[in-house]
């Protein structure tokens, strides 16, 4: 099915002349991927069992390239309603189809974040769900023992007996609520809220030094820093907690720093430690490490990066950069 006759339009679009293009077929310039599909429906045009059809599919121009086009072909008959040509109408849609893939990748993109986001929140909820089950739940269960120790001895009229379970039972739930409190603040800790992050670092470092004894120093600039979304400095905040937590529970360091500077338009922390180190390529998530990932996906999630210096025995740095220019995702 040779061309017999083209106009400017579709020279201009394959770069052939229009002599050139009067010589080839429509297979010539049509991409091989398409060329089945195409003669597929130009028999069944030419047969009579369709009146039309409409297809996008690729040309290669003269000089290789792939053009998308929007094809309509239909049949012109002659008087006695013979096939007597074929006429295909295009139009270049290889912009069109730019933007259109543009954006499903955009969505994609939307849609991986957000499945991470919900990944994360996920495997936050098991860990709490842990945490309660491993600790309240347990010590709260071996409460009531003890009051069922402390009844017995009422029921003898045992007061001293009596007595004595019950202030242990008052002390132990005492210590159980303190705790509960300090889950709770470490759900979202007040002080972010009230004062911000560089305050929040700083309360995080001494909570650090009084209950692990490891010497953290904090640096950052004084005042306010930068106006951060809440999430941001949520996402911030846990990941120096995270970093500080693993110090403390691997680390076997001396001591410890946290960095905040601006860098431009970047703001930079990093959580340094002169520990024992790692070696990052060992890490297996299935084995239960949650933090490092986690503390990367915060990152990210916040519109940063995360990175990680370490190496056995030469201390390790976690350092993240959060330009705050970056939009952020935000989910309910
Ligand atoms: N500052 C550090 N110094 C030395 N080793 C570290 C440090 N941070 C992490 N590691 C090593 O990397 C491993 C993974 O850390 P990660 O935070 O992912 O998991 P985890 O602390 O073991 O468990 P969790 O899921 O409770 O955080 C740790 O088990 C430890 O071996
Ligand atoms: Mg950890």
């Amino acid at each position: 099915m040779r061309f017999l006759d083209v106009n400017e339009t579709i020279c201009r679009t394959l770069g052939y002349t229009r002599d050139e293009l009067r010589g080839r077929t429509f297979m010539d310039v049509t991409h091989p991927d398409d060329v089945e599909l195409d003669l597929d429906l130009a028999g069944q045009l030419f047969g009579g069992e369709i009146p039309r059809y409409r297809l996008e599919k690729r040309y290669v121009t003269k000089a290789g390239a792939v053009v998308w086009i929007d094809l309509v072909s239909t049949i012109i008959r002659d008087e006695h309603g013979e096939p007597a040509y074929g006429l295909g109408i295009i139009e270049d849609v290889t912009e069109r189809r730019r933007v259109r893939d543009e954006l499903e990748q955009a969505h994609e993109a939307r849609r991986d974040m957000l499945k991470r986001v919900v990944e994360v929140a996920e495997s936050e909820r098991r860990r709490l769900a842990a945490d309660l089950h491993d600790g309240p739940i347990q010590r709260l269960s071996a409460l009531t023992v003890r009051l069922e120790t402390a009844r017995a001895a009422a029921a003898r009229e045992d007061w001293p007996a009596c007595t004595r379970a019950l202030a242990a039972t008052q002390e132990s739930l005492q210590g159980e609520v303190n705790r509960l409190r300090r889950l709770m603040k470490d759900l979202r800790p007040p002080v972010l809220d009230e004062r911000g992050l560089t305050v929040a670092l700083r309360g995080l470092a001494q909570e650090v030094r009084t209950t692990s004894g490891l010497r953290v120093s904090v640096s950052a600039p004084s005042g306010n820093l930068a106006d951060l979304e809440p999430e941001r400095e949520t996402a911030l905040y846990r990941i120096a907690q995270e970093a500080l937590t693993n110090v403390i529970k691997h680390a076997r360091a001396r001591e410890a720093s946290i960095t905040v500077s601006m860098d431009g338009r970047t703001m930079r922390i990093e959580i340094a430690d002169d520990g024992r180190g790692f070696d990052p390529e060992r890490i297996v998530v299935a084995d239960g490490h949650f933090g490092l990932v986690t503390m990367r996906e915060r990152a990210e999630m916040a519109g940063g990066t995360l990175s990680i210096e370490t190496r056995n025995g030469r201390g390790t740095c976690v350092r993240v950069l959060v330009p705050l220019s970056a939009r952020v995702e935000r989910v309910a």
